[in-house]
């Protein structure tokens, strides 16, 4: 470990995780690092989580408030969840246990725009930050911070927590060093451009440099990430990743885009790896990606020749392809530039690269707006993390889904969306195993002819007569509704478990 924790001083701190514990009290506000499975603290949730148990065993009362970058991981949401050791959770979580405790009222959450959320912690929306808890390939000889798998909102927490305690994770490889680029965005009114115009560019340095002093301790873990492996790609997503390929060469044909340069953002998910898959086979070269996190899909498209950079927060990798990453980090690191959250989702950067957004979603209503976040309008899923940064921001957006959810019981067309993460003004394609409903200059009436192209067939007659009746004459016809049967499908799936009558 030596050699990871180069820094003398940083070395004599070095204490198990059950010690450290001792500097997180009930009531503090705890910035973790994490995103998605990747570069989560691996030895301090579980200690905490046992604090926790221990406590409230005692009959006393022991909660914390935890921020990351995004979601985590099972011995990270999952083990703070399950002991009940989270008063407080934001920006996203996308962990089952921690999503049924939010959804039974036990955890509060604030699902938040994960550009927004740094900025939220350093201006003291939440009150003022405790600890720091950040996981890290390596300290320097000046004990600057050497990222591990993801960068997401790590500055901002280490520069504003009282105390920080670092995790120095030696099944990271070593070979990660001089991949993340750290930039910090001044704060206040009348900063500076963002100097970024090309997804590529590197602006900063390849360590987060920290103030020493409010360092308390240091563990030692060798532990992985834990990704969940990615669904298997099925004949329905291969005939969404099809379709979008569709899309793409339609924007070809135009004049839009061309097969060399074209630019990516990629949301989490099956769905969107798998149309990642399809462009392995298609004639883009030169693929750029300015986005959130590296998912399995770009580390083949590198590997093809495909794509020659992705930027992005953090990886996002199956465990197969984590370890792959682990034992050819320095290969990759010519492809893979890390940035702080901030970063990789600012708007600015996000309009100026003028990418294609293509994110997952819950559902779509007929007239565009998407729900990416709450099942029938109440029961969260994850959360909007940077789906609202990229559509919003992006030159085109897309929304990628199978028609159906459960078996069919679940219409991902509908008429209209209860709960809306994205509007009608920001979501431009909608791509399911049906085609692509391109909506791109129409008024809402029009639109909703294009989205019922795209639903199931099973539920094309419903979404018609349901067109029919909002049309009606005597009503008013710019978004038409009849509101008493706006939600007849998720009143329908309440009532007998199906969406279909
Ligand atoms: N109602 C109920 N459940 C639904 C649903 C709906 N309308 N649509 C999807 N689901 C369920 C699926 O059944 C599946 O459940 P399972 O895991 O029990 O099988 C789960 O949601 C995931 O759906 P899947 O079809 O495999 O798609 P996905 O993995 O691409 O995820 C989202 C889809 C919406 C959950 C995911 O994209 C998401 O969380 N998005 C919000 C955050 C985001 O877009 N981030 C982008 C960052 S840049």
């Amino acid at each position: 470990m030596s050699n990871r924790i180069r820094n003398a001083a940083l070395r004599s701190k070095v204490m198990s995780a059950e010690e450290a514990v001792q500097f997180v009290k009930h009531g503090d506000k705890v910035g973790m690092s994490g995103f998605t499975g990747a570069a989560y603290p691996k030895a301090m949730p579980t200690a905490i989580a046992n604090h926790a148990i221990d406590a409230h065993a005692r009959g006393d009362q022991y909660q914390i408030d935890l921020f990351t970058g995004a979601s985590t991981a099972p011995d990270c949401d999952g083990v703070l969840a399950g002991a009940n050791a989270l008063r407080f959770r934001a920006p996203y979580q996308s962990d089952p246990v921690m999503r049924n405790a939010i959804n039974a009222g036990d955890i509060m959450y604030q699902d938040v725009h994960l550009s927004h959320s740094a900025r939220q912690i350093t201006d003291d929306f939440y009150g003022r930050l405790d600890v720091a808890i950040v996981e890290a390939t390596a300290i320097t000889e000046d004990g600057h911070i050497i990222p591990s798998s993801g960068v997401g909102n790590n500055v901002e927490y280490l520069d504003n927590a009282e105390k920080i305690i670092i995790e120095v994770n030696s099944w990271q490889s070593e070979d990660l060093e001089g991949m993340a680029d750290i930039y910090r965005i001044p704060p206040g009114r009348g900063r500076g451009p963002i100097p970024i115009t090309e997804s590529g560019q590197r602006i900063g340095t390849t360590y987060i440099d920290i103030d020493v002093s409010k360092v308390v301790a240091i563990i030692e873990t060798d532990l992985p990430d834990r990704n969940a492996p990615f669904k298997p790609i099925d004949e329905v997503s291969q005939a969404i990743a099809g379709n979008f390929l569709d899309f793409l060469e339609g924007e070809v044909r135009a004049g839009r885009l061309t097969y060399d340069g074209y630019v990516m953002q990629s949301g989490v998910g099956n769905v969107p790896n798998a149309v990642m898959a399809g462009l392995l086979d298609s004639k883009f070269t030169n693929i750029q990606a300015y986005t959130e996190v590296i998912q399995d899909g770009m580390v083949d498209l590198i590997d093809a020749g495909k794509m020659s950079v992705a930027s992005a927060t953090s990886f996002s990798l199956s465990p197969e392809y984590a370890e792959k990453m682990n034992a050819e980090a320095a290969r990759y690191r010519e492809y893979i530039i890390t940035r702080p959250l901030q970063v990789s989702n600012h708007p600015e950067v996000i309009r100026r690269v003028g990418l294609i957004a293509t994110n997952g979603m819950i559902e779509a209503d007929l007239y565009g707006n998407v729900n990416s976040t709450n099942v029938s309008g109440s029961r969260i899923m994850n959360g909007i993390g940077g789906s609202g940064d990229f559509t919003r921001n992006a030159w085109i957006s897309s929304f990628i889904t199978p028609s159906v959810a459960k078996d069919g019981a679940i219409s991902a067309i509908v008429p209209f969306a209860s709960h809306i993460d994205h509007t009608e003004h920001d979501v431009m394609v909608v791509i399911s195993e049906y085609g692509y409903a391109d909506l791109r200059g129409l008024a809402p009436r029009d639109r909703s002819r294009k989205m019922i192209e795209v639903a199931h067939p099973d539920y094309r007659p419903l979404l018609e007569e349901y067109v029919a009746l909002a049309e009606a004459p005597g009503r008013p016809l710019h978004t038409p509704h009849d509101l008493e049967q706006a939600f007849s499908f998720h009143q329908r799936l309440a009532k007998t478990g199906t969406m279909l009558k």
